[in-house]
């Protein structure tokens, strides 16, 4: 197996200041409110363990899975539900947490899904955004960091189902 250390993006420390001044953003704006957290897994698993010990609101969790990607670094160009959530989101401040907006694709398909189910509040919180090839244009409320068009992995975030144990936000370079 090859050993080599993807190259460091955004580091331990820029994802722990981002991430707090995140949660201090979700704390303010949803004050004597209780919000639910929909983390989108698998990518968004560490991201939203991080956001959430950041919120000092009350805070409910369920989760979600999409798959709109297969194995390789391709979009399929279609959202599948994996997995749905487990209660009732009606008149509920929702906040979902994903890892990252690329084409916007994923993020629109659950908006208009979740937005059918009478939420009190729906909002996007996303961890990283590639803006070069940002179709669908979805409104993110709380963004962790811009990046350029790169295939990042680390911090949840896969290439083939590896990678997401690492602390940092990386990239692998080809021929490396
Ligand atoms: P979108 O529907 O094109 O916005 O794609 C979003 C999904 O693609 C994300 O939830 C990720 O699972 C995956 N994805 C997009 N870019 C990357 C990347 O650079 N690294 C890992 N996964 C990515
Ligand atoms: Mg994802």
């Amino acid at each position: 197996m090859e050993s080599y250390q993807p190259e460091v993006l955004i580091s331990e420390e820029e994802l722990s200041l981002r991430i707090k001044a995140l949660g201090r953003a979700i704390s303010e704006e949803f004050e004597n409110e209780e919000v639910l957290v929909v983390c989108i897994l698998k990518g968004a698993f560490m991201f939203c363990s991080d956001l959430m010990k950041e919120i000092n609101v009350p805070v409910r969790l369920d989760f979600m899975q999409l798959s709109s990607y297969g194995d390789g670094m391709k979009s399929s160009g279609s959202v599948k539900i994996e997995l749905d959530i487990s209660e009732s989101i009606k008149d509920k401040n929702v906040i979902i947490v994903e890892d990252i907006v690329d084409s916007g694709l994923t993020m629109k398909t659950l908006l208009e899904l979740l937005k059918a189910r009478g939420p009190k509040s729906l909002k996007i919180a996303s961890l990283l955004f590639k803006p070069s090839k940002n179709i669908h244009k979805v409104p993110i409320d709380y963004l962790g960091f811009e990046i350029d068009d790169k295939f990042v992995i680390g911090y949840g975030l896969d290439y083939a189902g590896r990678y997401r144990e690492l602390p940092y936000v990386g990239v692998i370079n080809a021929g490396n």
